[in-house]
């Protein structure tokens, strides 16, 4: 596609929140990545909350985590760009390990994939033995090789419920374990200090249902408060309100509805309301409004994720350029953690 054709595409689409010169020079960087993107026959798997420029150019499937692991699996190409965080590329990589599967920045964090290690798995599963593992895929390969099956945002009440047990640990997001658990009528337990080598909780010795979680929080959510729900609802009663499950369980219930990025994304399109706030990664919002022109989308806009924002057009096209950076997951460790990236994809939803 020509850069012109692009530029009068995100015009239509980001007129109103890109400047014009902005917008030129994103439509040339994003003309200069579509092609190599052909030449390396490369496949562009883009999150939700990508830069407006990016998203509405370049990726060949956008998505939630558990959309684009999906698209991962699926995927004949030799070559995945994935623009989003780390551990996401690493879930590609685990997935396909005989393609090149590039980052497009040498980082890409994320608080809550760096709240937790193998190790203190492995210490978890000592103090409670026979207790199934459920790891947030927002975390690293090592650490879902430990543990028994993976969740996303999007089911991960499916995949607690899929376990039949009376307890279950789940790592490491403290507040979107709070929130399971009152889906999923579960009890929850954050132990600062681990009971010695099996003195935790057994299945089946517990008065109800017992979930075990971990002290990590997503840097961005953790920061939305129900002080801010109750604000814009005096200043705008008719706002209908979307908070991710990494949100406070507070927050979610004050909310008018929770799920995941694309969840999020589908209520909004689904609903009657005129005016929305989005409890996420402001991006996302200008996303939002980009396909939906004629609602209004509120949001708190100081509270930003630094590592999805490491990547950029300029990033995608330098990664394509260059080759890198190239995501590699040591063999051991990959065949484990496969283990619980498929038990969950074998589990649900489906992408259409
Ligand atoms: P989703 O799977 O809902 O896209 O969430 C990923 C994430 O990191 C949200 O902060
Ligand atoms: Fe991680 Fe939070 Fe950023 Fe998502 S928004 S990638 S959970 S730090």
């Amino acid at each position: 596609m020509q850069a012109e054709a692009i530029y009068q595409d995100l015009r239509r689409k980001l007129g109103d929140v890109m400047p014009e010169a902005e917008l030129l020079l994103k439509a040339e960087v994003a003309a200069e990545v579509l092609a190599l993107k052909a030449e390396r026959d490369a496949v562009i798997l883009g999150h939700n909350y990508m830069e407006p420029a990016l998203f509405h150019t370049v990726p060949d499937f956008r998505g939630d985590s558990l959309e684009l692991s999906r698209r991962a699996a699926e995927t004949d190409k030799p070559v995945i760009v994935f623009c989003g965080v780390r551990f996401m590329a690493e879930t590609a990589k685990i997935l396909n390990p005989g393609k090149t599967v590039l980052l497009p920045t040498e980082r890409g964090g994320c608080s809550l994939a760096e709240s937790i290690t193998a190790a203190d798995v492995r210490a978890l599963r000592a103090a409670y033995p026979g207790v199934p593992i459920v790891t947030y895929i927002n975390t690293y390969a090592d650490v879902k090789a430990e543990c028994d099956i993976c969740c996303t945002s999007s089911n991960a009440v499916a995949v607690v419920e899929s376990l039949k047990t009376d307890t279950v640990i789940f790592l490491p997001d403290e507040y979107l374990a709070k929130n399971v658990a009152r889906e999923t009528g579960c009890h929850v337990i954050v132990p600062s200090v681990l009971p010695k080598p099996g003195a935790g909780a057994r299945p089946g010795t517990d008065v109800e249902r017992t979930m075990i979680a971990w002290k990590g929080r997503c840097e961005v959510h953790e920061l939305f408060t129900p002080e801010d729900i109750d604000s814009v609802r005096s200043q705008f009663p008719d706002v209908m309100i979307l908070a991710h499950p990494e949100c406070s369980p507070e927050v979610v219930a004050k909310a008018d509805y929770s799920g995941s990025t694309t969840a999020m994304i589908k209520a909004v399109e689904q609903s009657k309301a005129k005016r929305f706030l989005l409890l996420t990664e402001c991006s996302m919002g200008d996303n939002i409004v980009a396909a939906n022109p004629e609602k209004e989308m509120l949001r708190l806009c100081s509270h930003r994720c630094p590592h999805m924002h490491e990547i950029t057009l300029e990033q995608t096209r330098d990664s394509l350029k260059y080759l890198r950076w190239v995501i590699d997951v040591p063999e051991d460790v990959r065949i484990r953690a496969l283990r619980s990236v498929e038990r969950m994809l074998a589990i649900g939803p489906k992408i259409d």
